[in-house]
């Protein structure tokens, strides 16, 4: 059956989406995930450009394959490939890129964040440039800001794991505790992926309760869309220094790294100063005893997991983790997405 009320739609974050264009791309990727090869007629001859800034595992490869699992291709594009301009540097503006690329591609894949911009929401800026020019869908495949095929495949896990067995239920998350808490490390992580859970947690009505040290506040309009999110669904946002009572009666843990609102300052990222500073808070990790407190909770990670740091090996291989499942369903809620707003379906 055709669907085009997505078509030609950008996604940069869910929350710009409705919850019924949420469920519509959770809904065809549970069905892509149950005939998975059977869409290959969607995409097919077409190309989706990936421009990646920063590397990746889950996010080039599950688009790689989302492309090809959909009849097409998908062309791995870098800055260093390309004479763009940029603040120091003459050359191509996005104007004319954007514009160019819109003639090749069907669509075009954006990720840019940690220590490839200078300023929080630098990277949120130069995909929103690229969605202005652009005649196809722009998708953001992970910004400083966002990452919405990350929190798209995070509730559609979460909905498999706690809903019942062979349903998808989307309901089941509606009153569930979803706890995001700072784990230390030394990746001086973006604050992307745990944003992006707690904008579409709260969508789905749960209680979010956002844990961290003194010090790493996430961005305050980010929070007070959530707090909005969860008000319309009858449901809760807290924020607290305290994890131990945090974890008590979670149904979901995410315990992540991310960086502290000092980490960019004076037009440079702080990499080293953040490692070191977060390095310091060696009792902020997910581990069985944490897990103990809380209502049999899963655990939660968008990956790449920081082991050791984030969290012991013994949570995060342990029974109730559902990383593994999360990072699948990033293949299927992105060929969903393409499908929606690129494809023939
Ligand atoms: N979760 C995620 O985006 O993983 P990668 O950084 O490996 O793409």
């Amino acid at each position: 059956m055709a669907s085009d009320d997505l078509k030609g739609r950008d996604l940069i974050v869910t929350q710009e989406w409705s919850k019924e264009d949420l469920l519509k791309v959770l809904e065809l990727a549970v069905k892509m995930k149950a005939n998975r090869f059977g869409y290959t007629h969607v995409l097919k001859d077409r190309t989706f450009f990936m421009f990646f800034y920063n590397p990746s595992v889950r996010t080039r490869q599950s688009f790689e394959c989302a492309a090809t699992e959909l009849g097409g291709h998908a062309q791995f594009l870098e800055p260093k490939s390309m004479r763009l301009k940029t603040k120091t540097t003459a050359g191509e503006t996005v104007e004319d890129a954007a514009r160019v690329m819109s003639r090749y591609a069907c669509g075009l894949g954006i990720r840019i964040l940690e220590d490839k911009v200078t300023k929080y929401g630098e990277g949120d800026e130069l995909i929103r440039e690229y969605a202005r020019w652009a005649d196809i869908p722009v998708v953001s495949m992970a910004h400083d800001k966002f990452h919405p095929c990350q929190g798209l495949a995070d509730v559609m896990g979460w909905i498999e794991w706690l809903g019942p067995k062979g349903k998808f239920e989307p309901e089941v998350l509606k009153g569930k505790k979803l706890l995001v808490v700072w784990g230390h490390g030394a990746l001086a992580r973006s604050w992307c992926s745990v944003q992006e859970a707690i904008l579409i947690g709260s969508r789905f009505g749960m209680n979010v309760t956002v844990a961290a040290p003194e010090g790493y506040d996430l961005d305050p309009d980010v929070l007070a869309a959530a707090r909005k999110n969860c008000e319309s669904q009858g449901a809760s946002l807290e924020v607290t220094h305290s994890q131990m009572e945090a974890y008590r009666g979670a149904h979901i843990v995410y315990s992540r790294n991310w960086m502290s609102p000092d980490a960019y300052r004076d037009g440079e990222f702080h990499k080293q100063e953040e490692i070191e500073k977060a390095m310091k808070h060696t009792d902020w990790i997910c581990d069985a005893s944490k897990m103990a407190l809380t209502d049999n909770a899963i655990f939660t990670h968008p990956m790449p997991i920081d082991r050791g740091h984030e969290v012991t090996d013994e949570v995060a291989s342990g029974p109730r983790s559902s990383i593994y499942d999360v990072a699948e369903n990033r293949l299927h809620v992105q060929k969903a997405v393409m499908a929606l707003t690129m494809g023939n379906l």
